[in-house]
């Protein structure tokens, strides 16, 4: 683990010392990228950590330290790090070839363990990522329906696609840059705890294709549903005659084997997965009732091609490397073992946490999370984002990573692969950085 740098010094100094190299490759990145970043996610002050290698519940910075992860590959890494059977799938079949341009076996098993899985999957399509998985369920779905809407709610991520771009976080009045108003205008968002504000929207407006959230509140639980609330929008849905469809690309073999849809016995129309599904490759699939997804075939009917198919190409659709690992990942999350595991360790986590702040009579603070998730809210005010200090957020990281652990941010994802001694070495680092913060006047 990193040795904390005592706080003798200023926390961002101490990290500036620490991430020497880091710091340097930064430099470089910063005439490549912009901002030096590849994902907006991953954009950090002062300067984020590069990673060279990972195992299990750790990785290992270019400065040769070693952290504790709770990114999990953006939660693609249920199973952690360079899991035996999920690096042997790969390796076999990286040999045998990584593209065939062909079908192949690998991609029909992959489908049966989706189909054998997930309730609602009759037939699947491959994908790339979750954002192509959104944009190919939200083109069907306006397909088989003949309408043009799109209900989604506050703050629930869908990928960044024009179509779910609705300015979460920044505003919900206007467009984000470079999104067409009449795109902007198709979409509908709502809050994720008003049924009859939805039934009021689905009745008045005939013109809905397709309502869709993230079955466990935006971003993995970050802001939480009532209960009842998926199984009401699943009548609601019937009742109007709107596709309902549930976005599993976090929640999809986290929440239980078939997803947040066999934890909450609903079966949406259309469900989209992504990260645990494609075993730690990239990958996504779009699943659902057979009569939807059937808009994808191909006949020999110029009425049939030129009206109701939907076109649908790409270069690494079922990639037979993300095959090889989506079988092996799927094969060991259907015996339920690891996600009660990963959740277990969240749990913990998040008692520790509490413990830690109620320690440090920060009662502002809170922790909470459901499944596999742990967030963190530094404010009593409903109304301040969990994101909006940024200067805090990034502090609590540089101190979390000066500690030996990499939080993203003000949340963090745990896996099979973490340890009771992680936790506890986290809840630590946690109760150190929080009084280097309050030394410092930050909380
Ligand atoms: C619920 C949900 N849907 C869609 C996406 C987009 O997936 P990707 O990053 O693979 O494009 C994400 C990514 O985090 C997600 O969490």
């Amino acid at each position: 683990m990193t040795a904390p740098a005592l706080q003798t010094t200023s926390l961002e100094e101490a990290y500036h010392r620490t991430f020497l190299r880091s710091y340097a490759l930064y430099q470089r990145a910063l005439k490549r990228f912009p901002n030096g970043v590849t994902h907006d996610g991953r954009f950090m002050l002062p300067f984020p950590v590069y990673v060279n290698r990972a195992d299990g519940s750790h990785k290992w910075t270019e400065d040769g330290h070693q952290l504790i992860d709770y990114w999990m590959g953006h939660g693609a890494l249920l199973l952690g790090h360079g899991r035996a059977e999920i690096v042997a799938a790969v390796t076999e079949q990286a040999a045998r070839g990584t593209h065939y341009g062909a079908c192949h076996e690998l991609e029909i098993e992959w489908a049966d363990w989706i189909t054998k899985l997930v309730p609602c999957a009759e037939t699947v399509r491959f994908v790339s990522s979750g954002t192509e998985a959104t944009l190919m369920a939200i083109r069907l779905a306006r397909t088989f329906t003949g309408r043009r809407k799109v209900v989604k709610f506050y703050g629930h991520y869908h990928g960044w696609h024009d179509n779910v771009m609705d300015g979460t976080g920044i505003n919900h009045d206007h467009p984000l840059p470079g999104v067409l108003p009449e795109v902007f205008d198709s979409l509908i968002s709502l809050p994720s705890h008003d049924l009859n504000r939805v039934e009021d929207t689905l009745k008045n407006d005939s013109d809905i294709a397709v309502l869709m959230l993230e079955p466990t509140g935006a971003l993995f639980g970050g802001v939480e549903i009532p209960d009842g609330f998926v199984t009401g929008l699943r009548e609601l849905t019937s009742k109007y005659g709107v596709l309902f469809l549930m976005d599993e690309v976090v929640t999809g073999f986290r929440c239980a084997p078939g997803g947040a849809q066999e934890h909450f016995g609903v079966k949406p129309d259309l469900t989209t997965l992504a990260k645990i599904v494609a075993g730690g490759l990239p990958g996504g699939a779009v699943a659902g009732r057979a009569d939807i997804m059937s808009l994808l075939e191909i006949r020999l009917d110029p009425v049939w091609q030129a009206n109701r198919k939907m076109v649908h190409y790409g270069t690494f659709n079922a990639c037979p490397l993300s095959a090889a690992a989506g079988i092996a990942a799927l094969k060991i999350v259907a015996t339920g073992r690891d996600i009660a595991l990963a959740n277990e360790r969240a749990d913990t986590l998040r008692r520790r946490f509490a413990e830690v702040l109620a320690g440090r009579g920060l009662e502002n603070w809170h922790v909470f999370g459901t499944f596999s998730g742990v967030k963190l809210s530094y404010s009593n005010d409903p109304r301040v984002s969990r994101r909006s200090n940024l200067a805090l957020i990034h502090a609590l990281r540089q101190g979390m990573l000066l500690h030996g652990v990499d939080m993203v941010g003000v949340d963090g994802l745990t896996s099979s692969a973490h340890t009771p001694q992680d936790i506890e070495h986290t809840a630590q680092a946690f109760d150190d950085t929080l009084a280097w913060l309050q030394k410092e006047g930050k909380i």
